[in-house]
């Protein structure tokens, strides 16, 4: 590493980063490039000789930003959003040239006790309970994702029940979740070795816009009483994939306290909304968690990736997930006087994530985080206002936070139930370029889903994309 040829090479990198934001307008959101267009593009074997950055810098203009989609392009509005930011942004570049990796206290005592701190701040920010606080028996954690979370989170209930009732209950274990529940949930209990008909997805009720019903869930562990399986997890979502509906969080609650189960909350998305007043009554019943995930990486202008996991018992992490060979012991893990985080998660290698975290709260402040949510929320409401006044149209179910669904009401010859008619209208207006949507499917309906909360979004980014799905639409009746 040569710290001249850095600066010098780091400042360009900057400044085509730079520019690459101010131009990103310019680019069709959706990558609009066919399968394997790069392989005829790139050579066979990698270069013998070293290359220049000019000509690399050349190669990702022309061969690698056409198949780059934009998620930070203020007209990206599909699935989640993932944000970036200028603090986010400083972090990652902190974080890349420290480089360190950060299993055991000792490997970067700063990685770990940044991390404690900056999961409590952001513990307090959410009102979460005392319990989940480093100080008391819990605690937070940054994992990789929401997947890696609900994981560790699964790993350590199974465990926890395999001690009450004996290794050989595994193939008992029930998890019960909704339906609308992401499938990380299913691939956590794939990976848990759970038996793939004891993961019990509860239908979602379509009148309380897709949550479960407290009912249902009773209902189906008591059936599962009945045949002598054993119920040991819950997962409850706030802010759903499909239509960010929210599970009731303090019947699920008790429900799981009366049969003695792990009860895991995933506001992978929406739980940055929760850092406001006026969005923490989503929260209520997170008392009765025994764990709480929610993506910085989505929605908190955290550059990905950074999943934040607090429990209220980090015991059980640890006795799951930690293992102690003679090549990582140390003074300060065997006086038991620190956090190793490599016994939360499932790596040992990680990185120092809790810089960017850090940075995003320390350069933004905690009041002009909460006008960030408030204003995505404000255009989701416009826009959810511009299809209400769209007779075409409907709003498909109640928006509860920057996630607006909708679709193009289907023709009264329409034997699909507008399927087509919908799934059209988003191609169009996807390979269009100009704007990036996606879809879901709720009781049989193709729906449109239009999420807010790309950092570069404004009112005007939502009124245009409003204007181009009312153009393609009237092109597509008129010509049906
Ligand atoms: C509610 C919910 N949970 C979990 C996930 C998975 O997130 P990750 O990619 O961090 O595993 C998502 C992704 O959008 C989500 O919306």
């Amino acid at each position: 590493m040569d710290a001249e040829q850095l600066r010098e090479c780091g400042h360009r990198m900057v400044d085509f980063v730079a520019d690459y934001y101010k131009s990103i307008e310019t680019f069709p959101v959706l990558s609009q490039v066919q399968p394997g267009y790069l392989k005829k593009l790139l050579p066979d074997t990698a270069p013998s000789k070293p290359d220049t950055l000019e000509a690399l810098f050349d190669d990702i203009r022309e061969k690698i930003v056409p198949g780059v989609t934009h998620w930070q392009s203020p007209n990206y509005f599909a699935y989640y959003p993932s944000n970036s930011s200028t603090a986010g942004f400083l972090g990652e570049m902190l974080s890349a040239a420290f480089n360190i990796v950060g299993f055991s206290w000792i490997t970067s005592p700063a990685a770990t006790e940044l991390e404690i701190i900056v999961l409590d701040w952001f513990a307090k920010m959410l009102k979460l309970p005392s319990q989940f606080l480093s100080t008391a028996l819990g605690g937070g954690i940054i994992q990789g994702t929401a997947s890696e979370a609900v994981l560790v989170a699964l790993l350590a209930a199974r465990d926890r029940t395999l001690r009450k009732h004996g290794k050989t209950s595994l193939k008992k274990l029930v998890v019960y979740a909704s339906d609308q529940t992401h499938s990380s949930l299913q691939k956590a209990c794939q990976i848990a070795g759970i038996f793939q008909e004891n993961v019990r997805l509860v239908k979602a009720d379509c009148n309380k816009n897709y949550a479960v019903t407290p009912e249902a869930v009773s209902e189906a562990i008591a059936t599962g009483l009945l045949s002598g399986l054993i119920p040991f997890f819950i997962c409850a979502t706030v802010g759903t994939t499909s239509s960010s509906a929210v599970d009731p969080l303090p019947e699920l609650g008790q429900i799981a306290k009366a049969h003695d189960m792990w009860f895991h909350i995933d506001a992978a998305y929406a739980g940055s909304a929760c850092i406001c007043a006026e969005y923490r009554h989503h929260l209520n019943g997170v008392e009765e968690a025994d764990s709480f995930n929610m993506n910085a990486h989505k929605w908190f202008l955290t550059n990905f990736d950074c999943s934040l996991l607090w429990v209220k018992d980090r015991s059980y992490l640890i006795q799951s997930l930690s293992t102690n060979p003679e090549f990582l012991k140390n003074k300060a893990s065997q006086e038991n006087s620190v956090v190793d985080f490599k016994d939360w998660q499932i790596p040992l290698g990680r990185r120092f994530r809790s810089l960017k975290l850090w940075m995003v709260l320390r350069l933004y402040g905690v009041e002009n985080l909460q006008s960030y949510i408030r204003k995505h929320i404000e255009l989701a409401k416009y826009f959810e206002q511009l299809v209400i006044a769209d007779s075409r149209f409907e709003v498909v179910t109640p928006r509860t936070f920057s996630l607006v669904c909708f679709r193009l009401l289907p023709l009264a010859s329409d034997q699909d139930d507008g399927r087509n008619l919908n799934y059209d209208l988003m191609d169009a207006a996807n390979s269009s370029g100009k704007i990036f949507l996606s879809h879901t499917v709720l009781s049989g309906k193709f729906i449109l889903r239009f999420a807010v909360g790309a950092p570069l979004t404004e009112e005007q980014h939502v009124f245009a994309a409003w204007k181009l799905l009312q153009d393609l639409a009237s092109k597509q009746l008129e010509s049906s």
